[in-house]
């Protein structure tokens, strides 16, 4: 298993270029199911991720050319071009599945383009049980028979989806964009309350307006979508990663120096900015993206609580804990998305931090400083934030179980090192 090896003490200067974002790609991908005709999507980031998607995919019938990017991009991100010309299946198995949760996306549009579809059960993951319980109450709704058997979800829907009106007790990213594409196939107006407003939801509107669906209240709570007989083929260039973009900001926080991130826009992580910005770091848009720097001032600790956008992301949650294990002061990290995603804590520990968990709450008293230290990815978010201290810890981190990284960073060992962090990856 590959290995990341962090020295840390280097400040970073340069550029960092964004990559699309992943949990917009991923979606994108999916919408393709909809339409007969290529769907051409720009700017997917090259991750394991994406490439468990396609496979998929592939295996319901979708054919997938990759493309290289535009010229200037280096080796960062690639073309996709999609085509479902048929569906030679509508079954999407546990062994795939179970790999990755957003691959349960599939269901609504194979049930709205082929009236049923058989798809695992998603599972558990490391940050919490995860049902999709609102993801089948939609569908139900929308005229989807429902029985779950053997593990697997069987979705009928013989006459075809029909306009409901679906209000979701909570926000969901990924039942919104389950049922927003469902309902641009199905006969009438659905209307989705209380829907996500992540740009990631967005992008995905403007994707599918672009392969003709009628839908209005974008990037409101209320999303109104008049389905239509058939969608079309489209291009479209997939968001920078608001992700990517808080986790190198961080990382620039915590190691010290002045980077440029380019090809992102600070609109995008609007919650995180002010909330750094009384920590003491600065943040400043610039014509390509945005500018962080902090140069030997001390930061301080800040309050915060995770919320559906716009407020501040989950996703970033182990990162902004990572940056404040050596604020000044005391920080108060809650999270209210996920109930188990504070396995960072631990490994930060192992590194000197000085962090106690109460309920939903990670308190955070900064140290001086941490020091580096053999520690365990546990998931995506939480391999990265072991990154970011590490860049800021005396001595070598080592981060074992990579792999969760390679799901959503693009070539992070590269990016950092071009903007002079010592880390490099032991392959084994
Ligand atoms: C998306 O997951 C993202 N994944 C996650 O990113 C992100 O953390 C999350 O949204 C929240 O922003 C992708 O976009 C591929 P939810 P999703 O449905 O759609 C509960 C990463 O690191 N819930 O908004 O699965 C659920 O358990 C990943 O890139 C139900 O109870 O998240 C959670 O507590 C991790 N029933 C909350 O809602 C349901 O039917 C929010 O989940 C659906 C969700």
């Amino acid at each position: 298993m590959d290995r990341i090896q962090v020295r840390g003490g280097n400040r970073l200067n340069g550029q960092i270029r964004i990559s699309g974002a992943k949990n917009a790609a991923l979606p994108l991908m999916v919408a393709s199911l909809l339409t007969d005709e290529p769907l051409t999507l720009a700017s997917v980031p090259r991750l394991t991720d994406i490439a468990q998607l396609g496979e998929i995919l592939a295996g319901l019938g979708v054919q997938i050319e990759q493309q290289p990017q535009a010229t200037g991009s280096g080796s960062i991100g690639h073309t996709l071009k999609l085509h479902a010309s048929t569906i030679a299946s509508t079954e999407a198995p546990y062994d795939l599945v179970r790999k990755m949760r957003a691959s349960f996306l599939v269901i609504g549009p194979l049930v709205a383009r082929c009236h049923g579809a058989k798809v695992s059960l998603p599972g558990g993951c490391a940050i919490g049980t995860r049902p999709v319980d609102l993801h089948l109450k939609g569908l139900e709704a929308m005229g989807t028979e429902i029985e779950l058997s053997d593990g697997y979800v069987i979705a009928r829907a013989p006459k075809g989806l029909h306009g409901a009106r679906i209000s979701f007790p909570f926000v969901s990213v990924g039942a919104t964009e389950n049922l927003l594409m469902a309902a641009a196939l199905a006969r009438g107006t659905t209307v989705l309350e209380n829907a996500a407003t992540e740009p990631e939801i967005t992008d995905l509107v403007h994707c599918l307006q672009a392969m003709g669906a009628r839908i209005t209240g974008t990037g409101t709570r209320t999303l109104t979508i008049e389905g239509v007989d058939r969608l079309k083929g489209a291009s479209h260039t997939v968001l920078p990663d608001r992700i990517e973009t808080g986790t190198y900001v961080m990382a620039v926080a915590a190691a010290g120096g002045e980077v440029e991130l380019t090809e992102t826009r600070a609109d995008l992580i609007e919650a995180v900015i002010p909330l750094l910005r009384d920590a003491g770091v600065s943040i400043i848009p610039t014509a390509k993206g945005i500018k962080v720097s902090r140069n030997g001032a001390h930061y301080t600790g800040v309050d915060v609580t995770t919320e559906p956008y716009p407020g501040f992301p989950t996703d970033l949650q182990a990162q902004l804990m990572a940056l404040m294990c050596t604020a000044n002061g005391v920080s108060r990290i809650t999270e209210t998305i996920f109930e188990n995603r504070f396995m960072h804590a631990p490994e930060l520990t192992r590194m000197g931090a000085d962090i106690t968990i109460e309920h939903q709450t990670a308190v955070v008293r900064g140290v001086e400083r941490l020091r580096g230290a053999p520690v365990m990815a546990t998931d995506l978010r939480a391999s990265v934030s072991l990154i970011i201290a590490g860049l800021a810890a005396e001595g070598e981190t080592t981060v074992n179980r990579v792999y969760h990284l390679d799901r959503g960073f693009e070539r992070i060992e590269e990016k950092l090192s071009a903007v002079g962090a010592d880390i490099r990856r032991t392959k084994g």
